[in-house]
């Protein structure tokens, strides 16, 4: 459906699963990809261009554009001075919509195995709640669905932001806070565990002392966890030594669907391609098998 269609692939921030997702997307659905990494030091902008500038630019030679970038708002004013559509990839540590889609659409199909609906979901998420975008976008979408409990597990310093807690709340959503990992596991569906995004931090040193706080390993989750509480993590999970937030003795647990949510990234970035460039109802009558 997307022959002869180009994807701008703009990753302005380190990625791995979200970029090449996007691009393998938009490559199964028939279209190809051009791409700019680390585009903070090889495009123009480190010549000094604006993003409004960039987005013109690139919208000439684009059909839709991924952008992924550091600062917070910058992919709405990109999206303003493009000329084509943009998906959001992710700006610093405000959002990470597509991520939140993949999770939902995780969360329902692990949850569906075990009768249960995202309705009534207790989740736990865990771990670096303030520079997280992609618990903050699954926060969100979480927030449109009926008795979700949300608990919070975080040190102090990295607890969720007030605007969103803010929104949970509007939205009744019921919200329990603690430091506490054992505690906090305890009787939920879904554990989501998060990387302390130490990128985010002025002063890189302060991340070390975050890291290691909050770690799920097999001994843990057996002590506390329900024997069907599913494991989930947006990755890359961290792990070297110091932090090591998931750890691998876990690797045996088939509730651990960090990799299905992974792959799960391919389905929902199609779906969201397809919605966006208005082709989703020609899809069933042009696709064929993969040679
Ligand atoms: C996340 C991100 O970039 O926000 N990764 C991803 O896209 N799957 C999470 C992270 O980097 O920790």
């Amino acid at each position: 459906v997307l022959d002869g269609a180009i994807l701008g692939n703009m990753f302005f921030e380190p990625s791995t699963r979200t970029r090449i997702s996007f691009g393998a997307s938009f490559n199964l659905l028939g279209g190809s990809v051009r791409e700019i990494t680390e585009a903070g030091s090889s495009s123009s902008l480190a010549k000094g261009e604006s993003l409004a500038d960039t987005a013109q630019v690139l919208s000439g030679y684009s059909d839709i554009i991924v952008l992924r970038h550091p600062d917070e708002g910058s992919v709405r004013k990109f999206a303003e001075s493009s000329r084509v559509p943009v998906i959001y990839g992710g700006d610093g540590s405000n959002e990470h919509p597509s991520q939140a889609l993949l999770d939902l659409y995780t969360i329902k199909k692990e949850l569906s195995q075990n009768s249960k609906a995202v309705d009534g979901l207790k989740i736990a998420l865990v771990g670096d709640l303030k520079f997280g975008r992609a618990v903050h976008s699954l926060c969100k979408i979480l927030s449109l669905y009926d008795n979700v409990k949300i608990k919070l597990i975080s040190p102090e310093e990295l607890r969720l932001p007030e605007r969103t807690t803010h929104l949970l709340k509007s939205k009744k959503v019921t919200l329990e806070e603690t430091e506490n990992l054992e505690e906090g596991i305890k009787d939920v569906d879904i554990i989501y565990v998060t990387r302390v995004q130490e990128e985010r931090f002025k002063n890189k040193d302060d991340a070390k002392k975050y890291k290691g706080l909050l770690s799920l390993n097999k001994e843990i989750y057996t002590a506390n966890c329900e024997p069907d509480s599913v494991i989930m993590h947006p990755l890359p999970r961290d792990s070297r030594k110091d932090a090591n937030e998931l750890d691998s003795d876990l690797y045996e647990n088939p509730n651990l669907a960090i990799f299905r949510q992974a792959d799960n990234g391919i389905s929902i970035r199609m779906a969201l391609f397809a919605l966006v460039l208005g082709v989703e109802d020609q899809i069933e009558k042009t696709s064929r098998t993969v040679n």
